[in-house]
Formats: structure tokens, sequence, C-alpha cells
């Protein structure tokens, strides 16, 4: 069958400031496709997606949608041409309802003399949300209330109300579970039978060759390859992202299931919300991971363990004795946390990234009580490079730094505060095969000078990779334990997770 050509890119360029972020990008996008866009972090997908979305304009070049010339003037104009994006941060609103959400902007397709009928609204709300099949959410509920990941459902679902012919996926998989990641790929694939088509973008290769029918590749801005599925390979196309070669085994290499005897952060019988008399004992010197699905209630643990949640039941322990009940506690004590959810609870998005740096490290800047600009600059540059954060200079807000970049700046913050406990949920979340080797090479060196680290995951893999010891939550209770010198096989592990 002929394939049609639904949208054409032609030569793009985009600069912010000094930062070329496309250069001469043009691709074509067919009907019934899902085209993969993979590259690493700040390589311009996001940029080149939200270009063809309407949220920013190119500086050169042009598009052809459907034959004809495609100028969205907004993002609202593009959706009116059912070309639409879920973006790859949080963009729903947490203070107003879900049905709020769903038709942001579009209030006017429910107001009457300027008021919104929210009746009629959230009645509509309910058929966009049965239309993707999400039946457990209610469109009055306000949006706060929902998980990192019903507020993703919640943006799915907006999509998809736009009739898309066009959808772009901007690293959406990785805040779902399992069974919200099926959804979406069911959806995508109603979308492609119907004619229409897909850019997916993810960081995990397996998956984005799992899904395409073809991958384009970017690299610092510029097109470096389109390969159809007959071509895929798994080190071809991270060679082409990268540019140089990179082995795939970046995981730790030794069998050993080694730290010392000291407990430096337990949680102590610890009952809240889903967890269920959960005790857990991080050593020093410890790479503790905690896995199961998504509901299982690890991503609370972590938040516990840091005092910004308290439980209802139990406590939480620093060094034997000292209580740890709220994050101020947990900070003097060196114990950091690094959230899933880096743009409402990692970082200060409006501030630069130096300012993110320094936040939590004012102590070791000072010399003698004073603190120069010039001293936060050195420390945050310092940092920022030790883990290779792509950016124009430390004074750029971590707003316009690409997804990746910002979860960079998180590692950078903690690393540079002296943090001798770390607390990563989902650490490696929409980083690229690059960094992530290089976060996997820093928790060994973390490890190696005696510093701890829970590590909450919902990958298997990194968790079998990395962890001296892995705790498996099933419905709230401790399912199952595991160490690296003893079974540690993936089998073993999901028997008892599911
Ligand atoms: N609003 C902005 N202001 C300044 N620089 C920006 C802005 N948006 C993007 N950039 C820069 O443009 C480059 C491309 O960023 P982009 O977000 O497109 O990368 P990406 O491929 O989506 O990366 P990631 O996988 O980390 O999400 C990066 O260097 C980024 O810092
Ligand atoms: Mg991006």
């Amino acid at each position: 069958m002929e394939k049609k050509v639904l949208l054409e890119v032609n030569h793009i360029f985009k600069s912010f400031g000094i930062t070329k972020a496309l250069k001469d990008v043009s691709f074509k996008v067919y009907g019934g496709e899902v085209r993969g866009l993979i590259g690493e972090n700040g390589s311009g997908k996001s940029t080149v997606s939200s270009i063809i979305s309407g949220i920013q304009k190119a500086d050169q070049g042009d598009m052809v949608y459907e034959g004809k010339a495609y100028q969205p003037e907004n993002i609202l104009d593009a959706n009116s041409q059912h070309i639409c994006m879920i973006v790859q941060e949080q963009s729903t609103v947490a203070t107003i309802s879900v049905a709020a959400n769903i038709f942001i902007g579009k209030e006017d397709m429910f107001s009457k003399a300027g008021v919104v009928d929210s009746r009629k609204m959230e009645a509509e709300a309910r058929k966009a949300l049965e239309e993707v099949q999400i039946k457990h959410i209610q469109p009055g509920t306000l949006t706060k209330y929902l998980s990192f990941e019903d507020r993703k459902l919640i943006e799915i679902a907006r999509a998809f109300y736009m009739k898309p012919k066009i959808l772009i996926v901007d690293e959406t998989t990785t805040a779902l579970s399992r069974q919200g990641r099926e959804l979406l790929y069911s959806l995508m694939e109603r979308l492609c039978k119907e004619g229409g088509s897909v850019l997916f973008i993810s960081h995990d290769i397996e998956e984005v060759m799992a899904k395409s029918n073809a991958v384009t590749v970017l690299k610092d801005g510029v097109m470096t390859a389109t390969l159809e599925k007959s071509e895929f390979s798994e080190d071809k196309i991270r060679n082409l992202m990268v540019g140089r070669e990179i082995s795939s085994d970046y995981y730790r290499v030794d069998k050993e299931c080694k730290y010392e005897n000291k407990v430096v952060l337990k949680a102590e019988n610890i009952t809240h919300g889903m967890l269920k008399d959960v005790t857990v004992e991080l050593h020093k010197g410890e790479i503790l991971g905690i896995g199961g699905l998504t509901e299982c209630g690890m991503h609370d643990l972590g938040k516990l363990m840091f005092g910004v949640m308290k439980p209802e039941r139990g406590k939480v322990v620093f060094n034997g004795s000292i209580p740890v009940t709220t994050p101020s506690i947990a900070i003097k004590n060196h114990i950091g946390y690094m959230s899933k959810n880096r743009d409402t609870e990692a970082l200060l998005t409006t501030l630069s990234i130096q300012d993110n740096i320094c936040v939590s490290g004012y102590q070791e800047i000072s010399q003698k009580g004073i603190i120069t600009a010039r001293a936060e600059r050195e420390f945050s540059g310092k940092w920022a490079n030790e883990i290779n954060v792509k950016m124009s200079s430390v004074k750029a807000s971590v707003n316009s730094l690409s997804g990746g970049n910002k979860q960079k700046v998180v590692v950078a913050k903690w690393l540079a505060n002296g943090t001798e406990i770390f607390i990563m949920d989902c650490p490696t979340r929409g980083i690229d095969v690059g960094v992530k080797a290089a976060i996997y090479r820093l928790m060994e060196r973390l490890k190696a000078e005696g510093k701890s680290i829970l590590m909450i995951s919902e990958e298997l893999t990194e968790l079998l990779g990395m962890s001296d010891r892995i705790i498996i939550l099933k419905d709230g209770r401790t399912a199952g334990e595991f160490r690296r010198d003893e079974v540690f096989t993936e089998q073993k592990i999901i028997e008892v997770m599911i």
C-alpha cells in the first residue's frame, strides 16, 4: 500500500540564545505509522515536537500538513487542526478539577455570559475519559488529589478528546504503570488504524523499537538518521544517538552483597496509606533497591523516609536514635531525597540552575559566613559539570533545560550538599542512556565512599543491576527480599511482585 505523507517538516532551525536546539531538521511522517523520535537529553526532541504542536515557533523552515502549508499560531490552533501533544512535563493544574483540566483553554464550550457551567463540563469530561477507557477518575475531583500517573492519564484523555490525527507522546510512558502504558499503546494503535500517526518519544530504546514503525534519531539538534523497522537494532540506534560506542552493560559487574553492619536509616513498622507494617533497614555503604508495581506504596515509602510524609503508625530513625519527622531534620542529617516528580517536588522551576544547586549547599559555599557571587557561580558550576548538565550557563533558568538535564540538576543539588544518604525515587526516569550510565557510575562511587542509597525503581533491570539487596513490596507489604550474592533473577522477583 502506498504510504501517505501526513506531515512534512522542512529545514527547521531553532535557537535559544546561544543554544542551537535544532539545526536543519527535516523529516516526513506517514499516515498510519508510529514514528519513534529518539536522542540524548537535550538533543531537540521536545523542541521539534513543540514546534509541530504550536507551542513555539521555528526560527526558520516550514511544515506541510495534509498537503497544505501548516503554520500553527499557537497550541489551540494546532489542536483545532487535530495535532496534539502530551508534553513531557506535568501539564495539569493542581488546584482545578479534572474536568477543568481536560478543557483548559476551551472553557468557552461550556460558558454562558462568561460563567462556566461546570455540570455540563463534567458531563463532557466523563465522556472524554470514557472515550479512552479511564473509569477510575471522577471529573469533579480536584486534580491535586490524584496520583502522578492519574494526572498523566488526564492529559491523555485531553489529547484524545481533540480527535488527533497526529499525536505527539513526549516521554509519557515513564510516568505510567504497566497498565497505563498498555492503555496508551492501545490508543496509539487505534489512532494509526484510523490513518493517523503518532510521534513517540521515549528513552527506552526497547520500547521505541517495539512500538514504532520507523525511528528518527536526533543528535545535538541534527537529524542523523531514520531507520525502518527492518533496520532496527539497539546498538545501531544507540550509536546514532551518541556518535560513539557505548556498551549496554552499564550496571555493576560484581556479584557481591557488601556493606557495613551499621544501619543508617530505618523505617520501623510503618503503616501509612497503602503501606502496612513495613520495616526497611538501609546500611552504610549499601544500595538498597525497593521495587514493586507502581501502586505498591514504594513511592510513599521514600517520602516517609525523608520526613515529607508522617506515618500513621511506626517511625523513621536515623543512626539508631534520631527520629526523622521533617525534611529539615533529614537534611540536617545529610539525607537527600530525589523525587520521581521532579517538576513539582524537586526543583524550584522559576529559578536558575545555580540557585537550585546552591539552595541546600550554602554552608559549604560560605567562607567565614560570607557568600560571594563568584563562590556561588563556581560552586554550582563545579557540581553541574560533575554530572554534565547540558546548559548555556549556570545562570540559565532550570525551566530552559531539557527534561533529562533537569533531573541532573536534582542530582547535582544533593551531591553539592554533602549528602550521605540518598533516597532516589526513579533516579533515571527520562534520562538517556549516556547519562544513565553516568548516574550508575556515580552510585557506585557513592557506595564506595561509604554513602548509602535507597533506590526506589519501577525498572527491574535497574534494581537487579545496581542493588545489594532488593525489597519487593506488594499491596503495601514486604513480599520478598533478595540479595545480590544469592538468587538475583528477574523471574524470581516477578513471581513475588505480581
Ligand atoms: N525555553 C528554552 N530556553 C532555553 N533553552 C532551551 C529552551 N528549551 C529548550 N532549550 C534547549 O534546547 C536544547 C534541546 O532541548 P529539548 O528539550 O528539545 O531536548 P530533548 O531532546 O527533549 O531532551 P530530553 O530527553 O532531556 O527531554 C537543550 O539544550 C535545551 O537546554
Ligand atoms: Mg524532552
